[in-house]
């Protein structure tokens, strides 16, 4: 007979302290709505839509109910040179969403794969303009942009970085918006501005013909929610234009209503060259990413390729699967039809007031808050992580699921929660930071 320990070496868990995890395991057995329930069968209210994915709650019929008719009906078909009716369908839905003329949409698995595509269409747009000379990537310290090497390299989260040394060659990072200052601020703060003129200073300083791309998340999100200082967005979107450089919002924690808003471009009405998003695309319910694209980019890259000829070498055996192309149709519908994006932005306000109400808390250095997205600093004298870790587990004994960077506690709840719900969820995390 395998002994309890060895049945949880056969899955190493990803970003888990897995032989902690296996002394005293978090399982959940069913989900519904804003519930999880555990093995024992407590319950625990989700605080961060899984892992900012399921703004409709669990246990969805309507997806269930779709991908089991799509599983039955045409369970796959490659995208190379084949297509399928719902990846058409599925994407001008999207270009319904997107802001401008972001319409062109190139599927993904996974935002870390969203990212890749993102970057390397960059490249190549620059290269069917003739600009093959633009190769530099830009990215920004403290962000969050997948596991690959693409992301990694643009990305900024150092403990991520950290041990995988091969990056992207010519990588150059814009610095963070956290200012000290700016502690305890809702929505957007007031100054940090001209920390977008990093990007000018690197066009300066290494020809500003190098930089294909800049990408930032509007809000960063995994860091521990980092809204932009007012006007950021504006100047790194004028600099891009100065300099050639094309513009890309990772939203994909903020994409699908996050900030009240279809993307989070519309919240801070600035307009980037490609959106990238995952995650509630498919309400978490099946893995499915997709950048989308500025007409310019599109006509640019295919059109600049000989007739007949593949235009970009790029793609996945499951991009545009069916099935995940079924669970996303299903997931817009349910976004339209109950108005979430809507309830999403009427939720912000007591969503802010129980956030920044736990600033009362001895234990608490600093809260940062926008849209349905939040994130509480906790103060700490040991190692970096050592109380998140022990916040982690209280958390979910206090049966209140949210996501640990470090120190920080992120919280994004689910928009069809109620203001009720939010007030136990809030005081589940009060409880647990009270003792802490
Ligand atoms: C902004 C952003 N980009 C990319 C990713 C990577 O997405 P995935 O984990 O689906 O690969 C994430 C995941 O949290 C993210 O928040």
């Amino acid at each position: 007979m395998t002994n309890l320990a060895n049945d949880f070496r056969n899955h190493w868990m990803p970003y888990t302290a897995n032989r902690d995890f296996s002394e005293a395991p978090r399982l959940v057995s069913d989900g519904q709505g804003i519930q999880l329930k555990k093995t024992n069968g407590e319950i625990v209210l989700d605080a961060v839509s899984g892992l900012f994915c399921t703004p409709a709650g669990l246990g969805r019929t309507e997806i269930a109910n779709a991908v089991a008719k799509q599983l039955e009906t045409l369970s796959y078909v490659t995208s190379f040179q084949h297509g399928h009716g719902k990846s058409f369908e599925l994407a001008s839905r999207i270009a319904s969403l997107t802001p401008g003329n972001l319409d062109h949409v190139f599927f993904s698995n996974s935002g870390s794969e969203a990212v890749e595509t993102a970057l390397k269409i960059a490249l190549a747009y620059h290269a069917a303009k003739g600009e093959s000379g633009r190769t530099r990537l830009v990215g920004r310290e403290r962000a969050y942009h997948g596991v690959n090497f693409g992301g990694l390299s643009v990305g900024g989260i150092a403990r991520n970085k950290h041990g995988f040394s091969l990056s992207l060659p010519g990588v150059l990072h814009l610095r963070h918006t956290w200012l000290d200052e700016n502690r305890f601020t809702q929505g957007q703060p007031k100054s940090g501005v001209e920390l977008a003129d990093d990007l000018q200073r690197f066009c300066d300083t290494h020809g500003s013909n190098s930089i294909a791309a800049c990408i930032v998340e509007p809000v960063a999100g995994s860091t521990g929610c980092l809204p932009p200082p007012l006007g950021y967005l504006q100047r790194l979107r004028d600099i891009c234009d100065t300099n050639g450089i094309l513009l890309i919002f990772d939203e994909v924690i903020c994409g699908f209503g996050r900030m009240g808003t279809n993307f989070g471009s519309d919240r801070f009405n600035v307009l980037p060259d490609m959106i990238t998003m995952a995650k509630a695309l498919t309400n978490g319910a099946i893995p499915m990413g997709a950048v989308a694209v500025a007409g310019k980019i599109y006509d640019t890259v295919v059109g600049e390729a000989p007739d007949k000829s593949i235009e970009l070498f790029h793609g996945y055996t499951y991009t545009a699967h069916p099935v995940a192309c079924a669970a996303a149709l299903a997931s817009l519908d349910i976004y339209e039809s109950e108005g979430l994006f809507e309830r999403s932005a009427a939720l912000e306000t007591p969503f802010l007031e129980e956030l920044f109400a736990l600033a009362e808390l001895p234990l608490v250095k600093d809260i940062r808050g926008i849209g349905m997205l939040g994130a509480v600093d906790l103060d700490s004298d040991e190692a970096v992580g050592k109380r998140g870790h022990r916040a982690l587990k209280a958390f979910f004994d206090a049966g209140v699921l949210v996501k640990m960077t470090g120190d920080t506690v992120i919280l994004a709840p689910p928009f069809i929660s109620s203001e009720a719900d939010l007030g136990v969820m809030f005081g589940r995390v009060r409880s647990v930071l009270e003792i802490l």
